[in-house]
């Protein structure tokens, strides 16, 4: 790419593939995410957007629909199978979404520390314009859970009608917190799966029969731990196959670098400049800054059993040291591009997560390589792939507490996942001010070779339907009970 004045180039990334179990981990650098803002156009009027189109996701409505009247909703993924592919079960879509119930007298920020993994079915073939998903209520009884809170996972359709679902268990253990929000005594976090069963009938889809099996905790040496930096992220498993490695099942996953908080120095590779770069800052200049706190990486895993109870570490596939302190629900999505799987890391974060001196929208960022563990080149250059509309000469804020000034859409939508076909679902969060816990409209991007647009001939102006996340597998049939 032709360089941008006063912007440093992006590192140079071969998109190599390393052996999964080598300690190779590739560089999400400064370089490389200072192209963001190398990218966004500093002339706008304040408070417009100053992405580019190609990355931006259109704008919600004000006025959009209620999921579900009686639980807020947000992260949310659908039932797969190891190869991402979304499953039709019986003739119903099922997705599971984090929900927090909306009369307990907490806010809509307060969430996270009542969160449950519930689920929602609707017929495969209905219209997702009009008809609603269906409710079924907590996936897990009362208090069968590792933990008092359920975090963010996966769910995957295994031999028969059993279904792994992976989440991430965390414990909360000051009461007073739970009900305010904020502040108190860190939770602890692990890494766990359910084992149960999946029963559809005409009237719709259960589950029972859950046995739930603790599988990782932070090592303190490749992921940090809570006595570590009581802020730490340890949570969002995703279970894949991987063609390269027939027979393995691999976990991407959130954590942050082990060691210490605040006890990190930055290194060259986080910085990632090339050699004579007149627009490189220095090491001690970054450390100085007090970017040395941010240190987010995507872990990996591997299963050591068929029955995928055991897990090992293995070391992070990427780590955003000095650049930014979360790169939250990592997927994996293999797309053939010229007769070659192409491997595209897919992961969330927000614009509070930032270092000293960097600066981006929430959204959607991606990497692209030849494998699970590669050299990834950051997509659009950058690592942006969607954003919200945002100004991004305007200091960074977060969705609790927006300033009027700024785009009122910069928090629309969080949590965007990437699905088949490039359809990507998210939830809402802030609106011109009104707060969502609803699915958002689905949008499309187109990509290859690294290179991402947002296609906005898809539904209306590229929003498609609120909440679609349709499927492209059957198992089961059609629906004949
Ligand atoms: C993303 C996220 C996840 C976490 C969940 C907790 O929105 O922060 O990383 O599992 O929300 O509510």
């Amino acid at each position: 790419p032709a360089p941008t004045p006063g912007f440093p180039l992006p590192t140079e990334h071969t998109q190599e593939a390393f052996d999964p179990a080598s300690d190779f981990t590739s560089k999400w650098t400064r370089a490389d995410a200072k192209q963001i803002m190398a990218q966004s156009d500093p002339t706008v009027a304040p408070g417009e957007n100053s992405m580019s189109p190609d990355v931006t996701m259109p704008e919600i409505p004000e006025d959009f629909p209620t999921m579900n009247e009686d639980v807020w909703v947000w992260d949310t993924w659908s039932l797969t199978d190891e190869n991402a592919n979304q499953i039709s079960y019986k003739g119903w879509d099922v997705i599971f979404s984090l929900v927090a119930d909306r009369h307990a007298g907490y806010g809509f920020d307060q969430r996270h520390w009542n969160a449950r993994i519930g689920y929602f079915f609707r017929k495969t073939n209905a219209d997702p314009a009009k008809d609603k998903w269906n409710y079924g209520g907590h996936v897990f009884a009362d208090g069968a859970s590792i933990g008092n809170t359920e975090w963010s996972g996966s769910t995957r359709l295994m031999q028969g009608n059993q279904v792994n679902v992976f989440y991430t268990a965390t414990t909360f253990y000051d009461i007073a917190e739970r009900n305010a929000g904020g502040g108190g005594i860190a939770p602890d976090a692990s890494i766990a799966k359910a084992l149960g069963k999946i029963h559809a009938d005409e009237n719709g889809v259960t589950f029972d029969g859950f046995k739930h099996t603790n599988l990782l905790e932070p090592d303190g040496e490749m992921y940090q731990t809570k006595e570590q930096n009581p802020g730490f992220a340890f949570r969002d498993p995703y279970t894949f196959a991987d063609p390269a490695h027939p027979g393995k099942t691999f976990m991407v996953f959130e954590g942050n670098t082990g060691g210490t908080r605040g006890e990190y120095e930055c290194k060259p590779e986080d910085l990632g400049y090339r050699p004579g770069d007149a627009n490189a800052e220095s090491v001690d200049e970054v450390n100085s800054s007090g970017a040395y706190y941010q240190t987010a990486n995507v872990g990996l895993a591997v299963a050591d059993n068929k029955d995928l109870t055991k897990w090992s570490f293995l070391p992070p596939i990427l780590s955003a040291n000095c650049v930014n302190d979360q790169t939250e629900r990592p997927q994996i999505f293999i797309q053939n591009e010229g007769g070659k799987n192409k491997y595209y890391l897919f992961t969330i974060s927000h614009q509070f997560t930032y270092a000293a001196g960097m600066r981006g929208p929430d959204g959607v960022y991606g990497f692209v390589g030849d494998g699970v563990r590669s050299d990834y080149q950051p997509m659009n250059n950058s690592g942006l792939a969607l954003g919200s509309p945002t100004d991004l000469n305007l200091p960074s804020e977060s969705p609790e507490a927006p300033t009027p000034n700024q785009n009122g859409r910069q928090f629309q939508a969080y949590s965007h996942y990437v699905q088949p076909g490039g359809l990507v679902q998210s939830f809402i969060d802030n609106v011109n001010g009104v707060r969502g816990g609803s699915l958002s409209p689905t949008v499309k991007i187109n990509f290859r070779d690294g290179i991402s647009q947002v296609d906005r001939s898809f539904g209306q102006d590229g929003l498609g339907p609120f909440g679609y996340l349709p499927t492209n597998l059957r198992v089961g049939g059609e629906g004949h009970y």
